[in-house]
């Protein structure tokens, strides 16, 4: 049986139905690939989430106060949800293909405090999300744009489901710079960390794409992780819609 089946798609659906993109971007994997995968980024990133935390801070604190609706893609095991648990009346939108994180999402939003009420998770894929058109305060993706399967589509979406004023928070590891060992490390390894890690590509320059997607200004940072190995560098910041 293969990992990762191929990509073909065979309803007539419109294009943007997101249960259609769905199936056609990421057709479901096999359940134990999806519970081995959603486990690991459960279990395996404490270290990474510890040395990134002074970041991810930073970062949240622009939602304090200003956000009340956030959309989390790619929202994994919810490791973003303690960040907004002081954040009085706060919904939290999910959104994943691999329904396997959602009872790792849904404990992580019960442990920051968050209301079930107030958290919801849908499995669905960022290059059509099922959100109405300026929808929410922020869109938060973090390690997500080195899976999605089309980077500038999902970003068109993120601009697309934002309020005027909104913003987006991005977290994301990156190519390293050509020419380096590190570099040369990742195109060897990146067929590899695709077939293991669902997807996610070593090799993608995603801060072009965000500088490029049509925000009306953006700041963004390079920072290189420890706990991240050959996965860095990595690049944060925030889009302004
Ligand atoms: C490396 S994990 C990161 C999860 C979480 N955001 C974090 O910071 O730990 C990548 C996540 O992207 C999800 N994903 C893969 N393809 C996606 C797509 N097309 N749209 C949205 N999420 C996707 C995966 O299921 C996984 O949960």
């Amino acid at each position: 049986m293969p990992i990762l089946p191929s990509f073909a798609s065979d309803d007539n659906s419109t294009p943007n139905d997101p249960m259609a993109v769905l199936n056609r971007v990421h057709p479901p994997r096999p359940d134990w690939y999806e519970e081995l995968y959603a486990s690991a980024m459960d279990k395996a990133m404490k270290s990474y989430e510890a040395e990134i935390a002074g970041y991810k801070s930073q970062l949240f604190d622009n939602l304090r106060g200003k956000a009340n609706k956030i959309l989390e893609v790619g929202i994994g095991s919810g490791p973003n949800l303690k960040y907004y648990s002081d954040y009085p009346g706060v919904n939290v939108f999910g959104v994943d293909p691999n329904r396997k994180m959602e009872k790792y999402a849904r404990a992580a939003a019960e442990a920051a405090g968050i209301p079930p009420s107030n958290f919801k998770f849908t499995q669905a894929v960022a290059e059509a999300l099922p959100l109405n058109d300026a929808s929410v305060d922020a869109v938060v993706g973090t390690l997500v744009l080195c899976s999605v399967k089309d980077v500038d589509q999902t970003l068109q979406e993120v601009r697309r489901v934002l309020k005027p004023g909104g913003v987006y928070i991005f977290v994301e590891h990156v190519a390293a710079e050509d020419g380096t060992i590190l570099r040369f490390i990742q195109r060897i390894l990146d067929p590899l960390q695709q077939t293991l890690a669902d997807g996610c590509h070593l090799t993608r320059n995603t801060a072009t794409n965000i500088a490029r997607a049509g925000f009306a200004s953006f700041d963004v940072n390079q920072a290189v992780l420890s706990t991240a190995s050959f996965v860095n560098p990595h690049v944060y910041g925030i889009a302004y819609r």
